[in-house]
């Protein structure tokens, strides 16, 4: 491609970013494949009820192949880094667009699920910074990460020691509870960014959104619980 039509394109992808629905369009995209690391994750953490064997298997898996792993790191943070940061753009046009506050707290234009949705995400970005020193770096586990004695991480182990402190098993309870309203509101707002609307699917759309939010987080809140109440140990 010439330096003249890769110049055209890379102005029109930042004239489609600058567009309020190109905002929009960046957030359901960066959003749905958040979504689908959290189901992946999931799918991963809830080994744990298989024994120790499988889900430290597992995560031995994923540590035998750095060069695919740091691939998808380094492809995560750039997504999670457009997700905020288009939704800050979105939240100031918004502001913008109500320069005077209303006497009574109307917030005609902000639904209660975009509230929701300014509100759960930076808490659920400071979880995730809390759980990577937790199970990822070990900084706030007690006693640092456990290895296996070939050395790998044992990540079943770390899930018992760090979820045995009632307080910590709590946080994330409320935090993947949280997670899921997060989930619930951003694929049903994904479905409407992505034009999916007509009058037989979307009520479809919206069960999809809300039965995959609530088995996410059930499944996310279960193994803290399991822990915590011994079932799992
Ligand atoms: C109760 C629910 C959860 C459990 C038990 C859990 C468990 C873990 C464990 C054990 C690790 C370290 C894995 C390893 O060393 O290979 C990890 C990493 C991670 N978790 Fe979770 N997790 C949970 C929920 C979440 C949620 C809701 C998110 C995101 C919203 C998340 C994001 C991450 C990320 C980004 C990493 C780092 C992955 C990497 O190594 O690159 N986790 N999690």
């Amino acid at each position: 491609m010439s330096a003249a039509a890769l110049q055209v394109d890379s102005g029109r992808a930042l004239g489609f970013y600058g567009a309020h629905i190109g905002k929009k369009a960046v957030m359901a995209v960066t959003g749905f494949i958040l979504f689908g690391f959290v189901v992946g994750h999931l799918v991963g953490n809830l080994q744990i009820y298989a024994g120790p064997e499988k889900v430290n298997h597992y995560a031995k898996l994923l540590h035998s192949m750095p060069g695919p792993l740091w691939g998808v790191r380094l492809a995560l943070l750039v997504v999670v880094g457009l997700h905020v940061w288009s939704s800050f753009l979105l939240w100031r046009v918004q502001r913008k667009a109500r320069p005077i506050g209303y006497k009574k707290k109307a917030n005609l234009n902000s639904s209660y699920a975009s509230r929701t949705m300014l509100w759960s995400g930076p808490i659920i970005g400071a979880f995730v910074v809390y759980h990577l020193l937790h199970f990822t770096f070990g900084t706030v586990l007690p006693g640092g990460l456990a290895r296996l004695p070939d050395g790998d991480i044992d990540v079943y182990r770390n899930l018992i020691t760090g979820f045995s402190q009632p307080l910590v098993a709590l946080f994330y309870v409320v935090a993947v509870s949280l997670l899921g309203v997060h989930l619930f509101h951003g694929l049903w707002s994904m479905f409407q960014s992505l034009g999916v609307s007509h009058p037989r699917y979307t009520p479809r759309l919206k069960q999809f959104a809300a039965a995959a939010s609530f088995l996410i987080a059930a499944g996310n809140v279960s193994i803290p619980v399991a822990v915590w109440t011994g079932i799992v140990r």
